[in-house]
């Protein structure tokens, strides 16, 4: 079936397309999409000028399954516009083509992992908010679906949960249809998603769904630069969860509206770098720079019990650097052995009870470098 298809993005758009490669790693060194939108996406796709004929793509899969990895975002100084994937943990989506749901909807059968907490209404769910995004872009109309959402990410943790969950629900429907979209459109329907849960921000979804660091270069249009940790170089991240939630909004509304010229200069510096640490895989550099914020953390780190004095154990157990990841409570440490990463995750839950009295948990984590992928399917 021809329709017409109305887009703010840049499709490269080409039915023909097959769906071979696995990973959403980009090929691209720079990533750019031709958009034009504010903080409200819906009110943009209405102020849409581009007019493309598409054929409505057929589905390829009657199901498939997806995995998004846990991200840390802002890694310091590079508040909303740096994140990175971390391996091994991450929330699953299993899609399927599902003739009792009416066509062009998506409905949410089934959520595990979330202590009952999670809406099952696609427009009140971060999997399904970004789903039905990846269907319009498709112009999918004919087909119903339905998805099951299994977290493995805790939430209001700051390891990008709600990212994980849209990145996982945008790679499944894109998988389903042949892959016919771009890494680009995948992470605008999850910042679309984003936007709604949790801000307008892009440092989890982006490297969610490509992988690796990703410094997002511009929102408007979206410049997505991935930044390659060299392969040989050693990289651990300690994660440390205590049990104590941050929902990010509350986390954004701490921060200062206007920062001053001497702090601006600092973090920038901070900034750059951070980017040559990460690209020369100096992780001591990195650590240090990841660090040294001073706009953010200092606004949000009285808001977590103990963070100051678990940042200070983390430093003296031999961390080359730790702040807070993504809008909090979890703290990131960064080290080059994973011996020394476990000893230290061990002294920052010591310090998280002695000086905030909360339990923690703690992960050594490498980079994930894969980003959101398909993990099983079975063909029509
Ligand atoms: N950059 C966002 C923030 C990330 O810090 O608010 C939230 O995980």
């Amino acid at each position: 079936m021809a329709i017409t298809f109305q887009s703010p993005i840049k499709h490269n758009f080409n039915p023909s397309s097959s769906s071979s490669p696995i990973s959403y790693a980009p090929s691209l060194y720079l990533i750019k999409t031709r958009l034009s939108f504010g903080f409200n996406l819906s009110s943009v796709s209405s102020k849409t000028q581009t007019h493309i004929t598409i054929p409505e793509p057929e589905p390829v899969f009657t199901s498939v399954k997806s995995f998004a990895p846990a991200t840390v975002a802002n890694l310091g100084p590079g508040f909303d516009f740096l994140g990175c994937a971390v391996d091994g943990i991450g929330d699953f989506i299993t899609l399927q083509v599902d003739p009792d749901v009416k066509p062009g909807q998506v409905s949410i059968s089934g959520i595990s992992g979330d202590g009952n907490r999670l809406s099952k209404d696609p427009l009140s769910n971060c999997a399904g908010i970004a789903a039905l995004s990846v269907m319009k872009m498709l112009n999918i109309q004919s087909i119903g679906l339905s998805m099951i959402l299994e977290k493995g990410l805790p939430l209001g943790s700051g390891l990008g949960s709600s990212a994980a969950s849209a990145a996982a629900a945008a790679v499944a429907v894109n998988e389903l249809f042949g892959r016919k979209l771009e890494v680009s459109d995948l992470v605008l329907a999850g910042l679309e998603s984003e936007t709604k849960v949790s801000g307008y921000h892009a440092d989890n979804i982006a490297p969610s769904i490509m992988g690796g660091f990703v410094l997002i270069r511009s929102y408007d249009p979206l410049e997505l630069i991935p930044l390659k940790f060299p392969y040989e170089k050693d990289l651990f991240f300690v994660l440390v969860n205590p049990k104590f939630e941050a929902p990010t909004k509350k986390m954004r509304a701490a921060l200062p509206l206007e920062v001053t010229m001497s702090h601006h200069i600092w973090n920038c510096s901070q900034a750059g770098a951070l980017v040559a640490a990460i690209l020369t895989g100096d992780s001591r550099g990195l650590g240090k720079a990841l660090s040294s914020d001073k706009i953010v953390e200092p606004r949000r780190g009285p808001l977590i019990p103990g963070m100051e004095g678990v940042k200070k154990a983390a430093l003296k157990a031999g961390a080359f650097g730790c702040t807070i990841s993504g809008a909090g409570p979890t703290l990131v440490a960064v080290t080059d052995e994973e011996e020394k990463g476990r000893e230290i995750g061990e002294r920052m839950v010591e310090a998280f009870m002695k000086e905030g009295k909360l339990k923690a948990l703690a992960m050594v984590k490498k980079l994930d470098r894969v980003g959101a992928r398909l993990v099983s399917s079975n063909p029509r």
